[in-house]
C-alpha cells in the first residue's frame, strides 16, 4: 500500500497514532460546509433523541447540538481514536449529560429497539460492510416515524476517482440509497442535491 493510501485509510477507520488524531482534525473542518448545508434540511424536534453514527471527530455531534439545545446526543464510532477525539471535541456537553459517545459497529448497535428520534451519518456510510443489514439495524434503534438523514460529499461513481483512488470506499448513486432504504423498511424518503448533484442528503422514516 503506498503512503498516500495508508494515510487515508484513517478516513475509513482513524488510526490510534499522530495520522489518525490529525485525519480527524481535518475531517472536523472540511466536512462542516457540507454538513451544515446538510443541515440545513433537517428540522429538529428540541428534546429528540439523537444517535450519530460514525461520529468520527464530533464536530457534528456539537452542530446537533446547536440545531436541538436540549437534545440528547449519542455518537458512536467502532474507532477508538474517533470515540476519543469526539468525548474531547463535545467534553463540556458530555460532562453536562448531554452527549454521550461509544465504541461500536453500526452493524450491531448498543442500544435498544425504538430508542431514538433521529439517526445521522455524516460521510460514513461508505464504508459500513453490509448496507441493507446495516439500515435494518438503524431502523431497529428508531421509534416509529423516527428519521434516518443521510449526508454524502460523494454522490456520483463515476467521475469521483479523485477519492476511490485513495480510499476503500463505496459511493452509492441516490436511486440506489433509495431502494436499500425501501428494503430495509424505511419510507417517505426524501433526497437534496447541492449544485449539481455532487453532495446529497438522503431523509428517510420509519414507519
Ligand atoms: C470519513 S469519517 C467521517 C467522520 C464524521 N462523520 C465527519 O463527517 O467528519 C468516517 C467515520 O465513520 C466511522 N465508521 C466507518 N465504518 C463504521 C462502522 N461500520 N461502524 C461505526 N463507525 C464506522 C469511521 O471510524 C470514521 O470515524
Amino acid at each position: 500500500m503506498s503512503l498516500m493510501r495508508d494515510f487515508f485509510a484513517n478516513t475509513r477507520k482513524p488510526g490510534k497514532g499522530v495520522t489518525g488524531k490529525m485525519m480527524l482534525q481535518m475531517m472536523n473542518i472540511m466536512h462542516n460546509k457540507n454538513a451544515l448545508w446538510c443541515l440545513s434540511n433537517l428540522e429538529i424536534e428540541k428534546t429528540a433523541s439523537i444517535l450519530e453514527i460514525g461520529c468520527g471527530g464530533g464536530k457534528n455531534i456539537s452542530n446537533l447540538l446547536e440545531k436541538a439545545p436540549d437534545a440528547k446526543v449519542y455518537g458512536i464510532d467502532y474507532s477508538e481514536t474517533s470515540v476519543e477525539n469526539s468525548r474531547k471535541f463535545n467534553r463540556k456537553a458530555v460532562s453536562e449529560g448531554k452527549v454521550e459517545v461509544v465504541q461500536g459497529s453500526v452493524s450491531s448497535l448498543p442500544f435498544e429497539d425504538r430508542k431514538f428520534d433521529l439517526a445521522t451519518a455524516f460521510e460514513t456510510i461508505y464504508f459500513w460492510p453490509d448496507l441493507l443489514n446495516d439500515f435494518k439495524e438503524v431502523n431497529r434503534v428508531l421509534k416509529p416515524g423516527g428519521k434516518f438523514f443521510i449526508c454524502n460529499e460523494a454522490a456520483r461513481p463515476e467521475g469521483s476517482e479523485k477519492w476511490t483512488d485513495k480510499i476503500d470506499m463505496t459511493i452509492y448513486t441516490k436511486e440506489q440509497l433509495k431502494d436499500i432504504l425501501i428494503m430495509a423498511g424505511f419510507t417517505n424518503i426524501q433526497t437534496h442535491e447541492h449544485g449539481n448533484g455532487e453532495w446529497i442528503c438522503v431523509m428517510a422514516q420509519k414507519p
